[in-house]
């Protein structure tokens, strides 16, 4: 029997439909469960006369496989992942290729790939983005993991994933152990923002404004064909139309709380070990925490009633304001998020190709917007641009939001509305842009309290100062007592 292409373990909605799409670009696939019910009702229902072969176990799949082998596992991240590497590693030979098309945390896939490469195998832990109808008809993918890998895996990716507007595939490699993973983490992480920040300016649309959610419709239908067309936008104006059997609009009649699965939580952690501010996915994924929070917001909200705003703005003239302050927090959001990158890049001797990443977000993605073409364009530019907000296209872009922004931020906190995500990222663009900060006095009572030392401002950098504050102090610095 003429051997599969490809191995797919795992046929939940994700792997069912990525297998369907390497087979309609021409790839036989064999497929695996852990339930084998699944693998028949595959078999006999969407696989019913195409290329492919339904295995009972990973044995069979393995023996299925033409070599190099390649099998990829779409199934749930975590333990079941190293399960089912050691499952596969005495079934494989050298050469063989696992990768892993879940959201697995990056250290994890970092820690797979030396461990499959220890024993003579390659390893990919890839992004996957672009949910059920991305993964049949072209998701974007981040691959990292064995460089060696990348070759024997490249012509099914780039056949499988999404094509940028130019027809550049969603998909390249992106850089060694948990590159890959890290990519997708940080997008996952931008999405919280994204979806964060749709929904404020939603909140002040419903809440300040007092539109209906078709008028709501017509201005994100709208914002849709500007600066901000995106996935994400396109399905917000959908969903402000849908209407319940009923007739009334769906979204009024969803409970307010939010769910998560932990991405944007990595993210943000991320952050703080490397020390890059990520405020805005930091306050999306409080925000979502905040929501989760509904008994005790209800009693909250008996404590402090808001008071409502008197509403004396033009509608137009706010809107356009609402406009300017979404678009220049998801500049600072993607600002940070590159920002994000360039740190873990440098910790892990990754070399990230940034307008590369933008690329593959471009389509097939959560994210995918024209946007990110504007992000590709400015790393053409200057691949080692050190903030995006320098370059010039987003420097004229936020200096021509910036007044609407804070407009919309100052009514808002005025108005008792919350507006984390748009609030956090105009802090950070105010401090990013100052030269002068008040750290001086922050150093001065670490000094004070703890001998902690500061820099001086007429003296060279580098050189370390420890003041007697209060006169009954010793003059031991605290690094010379930690060391
Ligand atoms: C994607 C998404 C996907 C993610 C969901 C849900 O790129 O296709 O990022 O990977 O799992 O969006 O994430 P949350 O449950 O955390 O919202």
């Amino acid at each position: 029997m003429k051997k599969c292409d490809i191995g797919l373990i795992g046929l939940a909605v994700m792997g069912e439909n990525l297998a369907l799409n390497m087979e309609s670009k021409g790839f036989s696939v064999a497929v695996y469960n852990r339930t084998y019910e699944k693998v028949e009702r595959f078999i006999s229902g969407r696989a019913a006369g195409k290329n492919f072969v339904g295995c009972a176990s990973v044995e069979d799949l393995v023996s299925a496989l033409s070599r190099p082998r390649k099998v990829m596992m779409m199934i749930k991240a975590g333990q079941a992942v190293d399960d089912m590497i050691d499952r596969l590693i005495p079934l494989l030979d050298s050469g063989d290729v696992i990768i892993d098309g879940g959201n697995s945390h990056f250290p994890d896939t970092a820690r797979r790939t030396a461990y499959c490469e220890s024993k003579g195998l390659l390893y990919i832990g890839t992004g996957v983005s672009g949910g059920e109808e991305g993964a049949l008809l072209g998701p974007s993918m981040m691959p990292g993991g064995s460089p060696a890998a990348w070759q024997t895996v490249k012509p099914i990716f780039t056949a499988v994933c999404a094509k940028a507007p130019d027809g550049t595939p969603c998909c390249d490699w992106v850089g060694e152990g948990g590159a890959g993973h890290f990519v997708k983490m940080v997008h996952n992480g931008i999405e919280y923002g994204d979806m964060e920040l749709i929904c404020e300016a939603y909140g002040l649309m419903r809440d300040y404004l007092g539109m209906t959610a078709d008028e709501m419709h017509r201005v994100f239908a709208d914002w849709n064909t500007r600066e901000l067309d995106s996935y994400l936008i396109g399905i917000t104006a959908d969903i402000l139309s849908y209407r319940d059997t009923d007739g009334a609009p769906l979204v009024d009649k969803i409970l307010d709380t939010a769910g998560q699965k932990g991405t944007g939580k990595w993210t943000a952690i991320a952050s703080l070990d490397a020390g890059v501010p990520l405020t805005l996915i930091a306050e999306a994924v409080y925000a979502r925490s905040l929501s989760a929070m509904k008994d005790e917001r209800v009693a909250a909200s008996k404590v402090f009633p808001r008071t409502p705003a008197e509403l004396c703005v033009d509608r137009d003239a706010f809107l356009a304001d609402l406009f300017s302050a979404l678009y220049a927090s998801k500049i600072v959001s993607y600002a940070q998020g590159f920002a994000l990158m360039r740190a873990a890049a440098a910790e892990y001797g990754w070399n990230l190709n940034y307008g590369g990443i933008a690329l593959m977000w471009r389509g097939g993605c959560i994210i995918r917007s024209a946007f990110l073409g504007r992000i590709k364009e400015a790393y053409d530019r200057n691949p080692s641009l050190s903030n995006l907000l320098l370059d010039g296209y987003f420097t004229e872009a936020v200096k021509n939001a910036e007044s609407g922004w804070r407009r919309t931020c100052a009514a808002a906190v005025t108005a008792g509305l919350p507006v984390p995500a748009m609030t956090t990222a105009l802090g950070w663009f105010d401090g990013y842009r100052s030269e002068r900060l008040t750290a001086n006095l922050l150093q001065a009572q670490r000094d004070y309290f703890g001998a902690h030392t500061y820099e001086r401002t007429d003296m060279p950098r580098g050189e370390f100062f420890h003041t007697d504050w209060t006169g009954h102090g010793g003059d031991t610095a605290s690094s010379q007592y930690n060391a």
